[in-house]
């Protein structure tokens, strides 16, 4: 069975590693072989920019913040996701390249085809089969590390973001509200999993 890369996209505290979680167990429960990846880390390199970017020195442009994140995703893709990929996992991206497109270009404004080049050359032909949106609010206070004190303008283009590639990403991407028990977000996360995989409702 082949691999598929299945991506898990929205602001921080909606539930994205909550539902990542869900996902793996069951996952794992029918036998899929599963690996999960976060961004930025889940590589060395990942892991220092993620430290870069949490409590290094201010990142004062939105290029050079896209170029850090991006630097994370080339070697997350090539040490990680394409080698699962090959080896028929399913692989579950706590954000991937999505994320980019919501923070930096939407949010941040950089030039989009700017950022498109960029990402041909990070993602070296990985694609998600599938992308979960989870929309609405946070369920914990934000405000703890840098990207969570941006204004809430910042928030609102990032939101609008996701909501316009949600719009153009036909059965690719699915919006899932996350204003519901996780348990209850998960049922429609498990649909649109069984799409995707080609799960049987019987498993
Ligand atoms: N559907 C939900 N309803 C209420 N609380 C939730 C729900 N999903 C997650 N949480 C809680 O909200 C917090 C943020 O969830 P988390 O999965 O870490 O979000 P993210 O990874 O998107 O930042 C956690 O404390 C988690 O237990
Ligand atoms: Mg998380």
């Amino acid at each position: 069975m082949p691999g598929a890369l299945i991506a898990f996209e929205g602001l921080d505290g909606v539930g994205k590693t909550t539902q990542v979680e869900y996902a793996r167990r069951w996952l794992e429960s029918i036998r899929r072989p599963v690996e999960v990846v976060q961004e930025p880390g889940s590589t060395p390199v990942g892991e220092a920019v993620r430290q870069l970017l949490l409590a290094g020195p201010p990142v004062r442009s939105a290029e050079a913040e896209f170029l850090l994140f991006s630097a994370a995703r080339a070697e997350l893709v090539r040490t990680r996701i394409a080698p699962a990929l090959a080896a028929g996992y399913v692989v579950l991206a706590d954000r991937f390249v999505d994320s980019g497109w919501a923070y930096q270009v939407y949010g941040r404004g950089i030039d989009p085809q700017w950022a498109a080049c960029v990402n041909a050359g990070v993602l070296n032909g990985v694609a998600p089969a599938g992308v979960i949106w989870l929309r609405g609010r946070p369920h914990r206070p934000v405000g703890g590390d840098r990207m969570e004190q941006e204004e809430a303008s910042f928030h609102r283009r990032v939101e609008e973001g996701y909501a316009q590639m949600a719009a153009r990403g036909g059965e690719r991407w699915v919006a899932i509200s996350s204003e519901a028990p996780p348990e209850v977000v998960f049922q429609a996360v498990q649909q649109a999993l069984r799409r995707w995989l080609a799960i049987p409702e019987e498993e």
